[in-house]
């Protein structure tokens, strides 16, 4: 075979598993609200068309999309070209009655731009914008002449209804208050209130404010506990960044289940952080990243994958696609994040009221940090919910996990008519678990 032809299928082979390594997190992130916020300056960079291109086929595979995006820099921008002095009032930017018009244009400008590039990706994507949420002033003791504001009432009839048939609403960082007058609202913030208030599985926030990313903390310490503690001690942190991870905890402590901050200068970071377990960015959770739970069908792939070693070894009993297609539902997998890295099998016995635990593996690179164990006491929980009286498994090899997990090595007459009919004790030991 030529070379070139061996690269093209290494290329296929490698292509195709990540594709199914992604299956489970397209199955679950299907219909879910991801609120996703594009900073003014994400804007402005060359790479926005792949950023787009990756948020529109998360669009495409039925993730409802809210876009939340900044304009400061274009902001920036246009008051310099005005040359108009800019002023931070309480870490905002001061908007005056003079400022206001090039201001409004600024955002109006960047919001145009993004419904333009969203729009030229085909007659199946739908972005609109409107007046989806309205602000209210906010009100400084000393300061009464301005057009700065906060989020106030949030029409999540109208964004629902969007979502649901397939628009894709973008929402800007302006809206007017309740009497009269438009306010420059924080873009951070709306993503925010709008993520809280329409429970968003996801909130992702993209910039290229990296100050944060560029530290290498691991996914388990980014619980918003470790995070807020390791806010206090920065000291060099940028305003903007800070901000933002303010905003994601907050996100998090009010109830969405995960909050992201992405690098948009690293291409890719987006799918990358949606469609791998690794992830590209930084992650804050509320919720336990690993956890264990029923199979389904879309699983397969995977646990084929951790059991053609075992299965080629002998160390699991051999079962084939169909047998594992159609028995799904016995199986227990566990996940880190949506990536399924152990898995393991429940059949139950009438005969003696006993369950077999079987077909336990756990993925190399994952093995001997205890998700063995967990899954032998999920099991071991599982059986008792059935009320069952015995917990078996037969192995070869695996007697440590089942030692130290409470079993003990019984005999073959305790087993159900069926299995002892089918099997040669030769072959392996049987570990027990009288469970009443
Ligand atoms: C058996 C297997 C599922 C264990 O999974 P695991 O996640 O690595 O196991 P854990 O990390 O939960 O380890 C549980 C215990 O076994 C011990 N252990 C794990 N691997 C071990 C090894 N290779 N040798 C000795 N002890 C080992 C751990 O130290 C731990 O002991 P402790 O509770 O006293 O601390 C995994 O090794 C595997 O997939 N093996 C191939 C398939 C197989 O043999 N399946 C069993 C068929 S029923």
């Amino acid at each position: 075979m030529p070379a070139h032809s061996n690269r093209r299928t290494s290329n296929f082979s490698e292509f195709i598993r990540y594709l199914r390594r992604s299956l489970p997190y397209l199955e679950e992130f299907h219909n879910e609200t991801f609120v996703i916020k594009i900073s003014g300056d994400t804007l402005l960079q060359n790479n926005l068309p792949s950023i787009l291109d990756d948020l529109v086929l998360l669009h495409r595979i039925g993730v409802k999309i809210i876009v939340v995006h900044g304009a400061h820099k274009q902001i920036l921008e246009l008051l310099e070209y005005h040359q108009k002095e800019v002023q931070y009032y309480d870490g905002r930017l001061l908007v005056t009655e003079e400022l206001l018009p090039i201001v409004k244009q600024a955002v109006a400008d960047a919001n145009w731009n993004l419904m333009t590039k969203l729009g030229r990706h085909g007659n199946s994507i739908f972005p609109f914008s409107g007046h989806f949420i309205q602000a209210q002033k906010l009100s400084f003791p000393d300061f009464e002449n301005h057009f700065i504001g906060e989020v106030g009432e949030i029409n999540s009839h109208a964004l629902l209804h969007a979502t649901n048939q397939h628009y894709l609403p973008i929402i800007p960082p302006f809206a007017p208050g309740p009497h009269r007058g438009l306010f420059i609202l924080d873009a951070s913030q709306i993503a925010l209130e709008v993520a809280v208030y329409l429970r968003a599985r996801k909130l992702i926030m993209l910039s290229t404010e990296n100050s944060f990313l560029n530290l290498a903390i691991r996914p388990e310490e980014t619980t918003t506990e470790a995070i807020k503690q390791w806010l206090q001690t920065q000291s060099t942190i940028d305003s903007e960044t800070e901000h933002q991870v303010r905003a994601l905890v907050e996100a998090c402590q009010r109830g969405v289940e995960r909050c992201h901050l992405l690098d948009s200068t690293v291409d890719g970071a987006l799918l990358g952080e949606i469609l791998t377990p690794s992830g590209a960015g930084i992650m804050i959770t509320n919720s336990p990243y690993e956890r264990i739970r029923r199979g389904r069908l879309s699983d397969l792939p995977m646990i084929m994958e951790i059991l053609v070693k075992p299965l080629r070894d002998l160390s699991v009993v051999h079962k084939d696609y169909n047998y594992l297609e159609g028995n799904i539902s016995n199986f227990m997998v566990f996940c880190v994040d949506e990536e399924l890295v152990g898995c393991c099998e429940l059949i139950a016995f009438e005969e003696n009221q006993s369950m077999e635990l079987a077909s336990l593996a756990v993925k190399e690179g994952y093995r001997n940090r205890g998700i063995g164990k967990q899954l032998i006491t999920a099991a071991i929980r599982q059986a008792k919910q059935q009320k069952r009286k015995l917990l078996f498994a037969l192995t070869m090899q695996a007697t440590h996990v089942f030692l130290s997990s409470g079993f003990k090595e019984i005999h073959p007459d305790k087993l159900p008519q069926k299995k002892r009919e089918n099997y040669d004790f030769h072959e392996s030991l049987i570990y027990g678990k009288f469970l009443v």
